[in-house]
């Protein structure tokens, strides 16, 4: 499969999310202040692993995973309870405030220039079919708008879960089981190696 035209495939299935209206910032920040801060920090800086980092995402990203939360098509009960009271308006408000926060980088604990991490993150796993998530998430995980999220400097911790729910089935809101079909041939140490990686990229 060849992963360039896929990916130009996935932006034309991501083009009802592009129409969305521009979100209002100075809105999305009071909702920010009130509910979601105790989890992801003011400025979407999140300080606990477990949470997402969520400034300098895009706007467009944060507010589909809103809607999915809400419609289930992403499934998580914590954030299922967030969005229970949210229109459509107020999501993409969310989107413009954390898109327009700085994104504060991590470090990678181990895995840095040379190691496997980087490997699989520039080249993918050749013998098994895993494309480079550079070619999808950008060189430094800045990500493609609005179909590809940022990735740099995201928890490790985080980063390994989604990537297990990915390759569980249990996270199915990605178009054309982009990545499903990536996770299900990462080994446990693939995926540890990759997001301490992705840690430590700005
Ligand atoms: C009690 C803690 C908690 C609070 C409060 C909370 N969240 Fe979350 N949030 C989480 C968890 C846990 C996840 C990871 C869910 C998963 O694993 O799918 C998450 C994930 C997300 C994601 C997906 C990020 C990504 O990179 O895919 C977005 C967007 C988000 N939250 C936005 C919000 C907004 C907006 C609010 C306030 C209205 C909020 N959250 C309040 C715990 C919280
Ligand atoms: C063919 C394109 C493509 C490639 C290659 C790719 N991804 Fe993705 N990735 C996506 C798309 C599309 C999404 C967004 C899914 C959605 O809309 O919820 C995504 C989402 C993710 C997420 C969830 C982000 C979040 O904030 O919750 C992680 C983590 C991730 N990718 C890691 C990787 C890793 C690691 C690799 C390399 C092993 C990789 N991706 C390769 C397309 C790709």
């Amino acid at each position: 499969m060849n992963f360039r035209i896929y990916a130009a495939l996935a932006v034309g299935l991501f083009s009802a999310v592009s129409a969305n209206a521009a979100g209002d910032a100075a809105k999305g920040s009071t909702i920010a202040n009130q509910v979601c801060l105790a989890c992801h920090g003011a400025d979407g800086n999140s300080p606990i692993p477990m949470y997402p980092k969520l400034a300098g995402q895009h706007p467009e990203y944060i507010a589909k995973q809103l809607k999915e939360f809400k419609s289930g098509d992403r499934k998580n009960a914590v954030m299922a309870g967030m969005v229970i009271t949210l229109t459509p308006e107020d999501m993409d408000n969310l989107g413009a405030y954390y898109g327009s926060q700085a994104a504060k980088g991590g470090t990678a604990k181990s895995n840095g220039k040379g190691s496997v991490g980087e490997k699989i993150y520039k080249a993918g796993i050749l013998g098994l079919g895993v494309p480079a998530c550079a070619s999808c998430h950008g060189p430094a995980g800045a990500g493609v708008p609005v179909q590809f999220p940022r990735l740099a400097g995201q928890h490790a911790d985080y980063t390994v879960a989604q990537l297990q729910t990915f390759r569980s089935g249990e996270r199915a809101n990605d178009a054309a089981k982009m990545m499903r079909m990536i996770a299900s041939k990462l080994t446990d140490q693939d995926m540890a190696a990759v997001a301490d990686y992705i840690q430590g990229l700005r």
